[in-house]
């Protein structure tokens, strides 16, 4: 067998075989193998998951508590979020602190079962323009914390009798996220994105039943932020009576709602003006930067009722208490998140290329020519990595056609697009 190659029957790779350990599983006669990297993964993740549920299980509870407390401080969290969310500062601490006070509040629960005294929750309300960080800064704190966390799309949803997704969905989805247990389910975050798209179009001074799917979807949301006992059936099972359902009680569970809002700062300026005759911006025709400025100040002043003009009904902001706001990405912001987060693109790039036995340098002027390209698309960060990708396509099918250290250059003129990054050769292995 030794010298001989097979592939490895999980991931597909091709594994010369120096000894029985370059893959564990082997059938020489079916060619069916596992490779060793694959063993390790399972056997990380078995471990890791026996570990989890270990910690979950309810006589640990109450003990799993208080060690996810001294474990998960707002100043820590706020840190690990730091690695990934560029600026937004008020924002990772607002969620620091509603992450941590979860936990409080669970502790404070066990600690005084039967008591009537409760510590009411604070759920969430996150704002901001889009490609900020918002399904971003969410999708690493779930990462994060050791309690169940789940991402429903809120456009998503629709109101009970109509086509689409119940709301009851959003709890299902907790349900699964928390590998089917309703005691942690109980306990888990619900993040409801693109929370913005279930405002009633016609906004507050207009009938209600202009939009009844939109009303009637903030109604259903209303009954779960309230806590009630939701019941939903298993996934792909359709509803029937006689189906059997899983019952949870969303009282304990944490909400955090994020959209973004597009157009509440008109909403927001109409009443700040109306508030304070001199407050200002000129009315010349006002620039890119001006605008972001003028959109930054006025998102943090936003108000309940502004909220309420923009569609959303009374009930549910009162039950939304913590309002979150996120800024605009100006250039400056943009360029760091090129390159500073842990899993800038830059870097990323970096690392594939690499493997290529490639040197990927990106000239000062390069990067800063993607963050103003980025600003003319008006989505925020979300299209970096589009726009170097458009510009990386060619080196990244060429260069793996040899295995010869070289180096790329790109230029201001490549992001351009007058111009083709350069490959120039590389007198030492760079992976060394
Ligand atoms: N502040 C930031 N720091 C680092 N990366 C960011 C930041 N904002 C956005 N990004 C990057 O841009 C991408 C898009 O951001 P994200 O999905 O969080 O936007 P969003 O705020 O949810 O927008 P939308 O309202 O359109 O859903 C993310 O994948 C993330 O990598
Ligand atoms: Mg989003």
């Amino acid at each position: 067998m030794a010298g001989e190659s097979y592939h490895c029957s999980l991931c597909g790779r091709r594994v010369r075989i120096q000894s029985r350990a370059d893959m564990p599983v082997l059938d020489p006669n079916t060619g069916f193998g596992i490779c060793r990297s694959c063993i390790k993964n399972i056997y990380e993740f078995i471990e890791e998951d026996e570990k989890r549920n270990a910690r979950f299980s309810k006589k640990n509870f109450k003990y799993m508590l208080g060690d996810l407390l001294a474990k998960n401080k707002p100043h820590v969290i706020k840190e690990y979020l730091d690695e990934f969310i560029i600026m937004q500062e008020r924002a990772k601490k607002i969620l620091s602190v509603a992450a941590y006070n979860h936990y409080k509040r669970m502790k404070y629960d066990l600690d005084n079962r039967g008591g009537d005294d409760e510590i009411d929750k604070s759920n969430v309300i996150i704002m901001g323009p889009t490609g900020c960080g918002k399904t971003a800064m969410l999708s690493h704190l779930s990462k994060l914390l050791d309690i169940p966390f789940a991402v429903t799309d809120a456009s998503s949803l629709t109101e009970a009798g109509f086509v689409g997704a119940d709301v009851e969905v959003a709890v299902r989805n907790l349900y699964y996220a928390a590998g089917k247990d309703v005691e942690k389910t109980e306990h888990g975050i619900i993040y409801l994105d693109e929370f913005d798209k279930i405002a009633r179009k016609s906004g507050a001074n207009n009938s209600i039943t202009a939009d009844p799917g939109h009303e009637g979807v903030q109604q259903g949301l209303l009954k779960m932020l309230e806590g009630s006992v939701v019941e939903f059936t298993e996934r792909g099972q359709r509803k029937h009576p006689e189906a059997p359902t899983i019952k949870v009680n969303t009282k304990n569970i944490l909400f955090i709602c994020g959209g973004a809002f597009v157009g509440i700062e008109k909403i927001i300026e109409k009443r700040v003006k109306k508030d304070d005759s001199n407050i200002g911006f000129g009315s010349e025709i006002p620039s890119k930067e001006d605008t972001d400025k003028k959109f930054n100040e006025l998102i943090h002043q936003v108000r309940p009722e502004d909220l309420m003009k923009y569609g959303i009904i009374p009930e549910i902001i009162g039950r939304l208490p913590v309002i979150c706001t996120l800024e605009t990405l100006d250039e400056d912001a943009l360029l760091r998140i090129l390159t500073e987060p842990k899993n800038a693109p830059v870097k990323q790039y970096e690392k594939l290329l690499a493997m290529d036995n490639v040197k990927l340098e990106f000239e000062e002027a390069a990067l800063r020519q993607v963050a103003k390209m980025a600003i003319e698309r008006k989505t925020g960060a979300r299209s970096l990595k589009g726009i170097i990708e458009d510009v990386m396509l060619d080196v990244m099918f060429d260069i793996p056609k040899s295995n010869e250290p070289r180096r790329v250059v790109v230029t201001e003129a490549c992001i351009k697009g007058e111009a083709k990054p350069q490959i120039f050769p590389l007198e030492e292995s760079i992976s060394a």
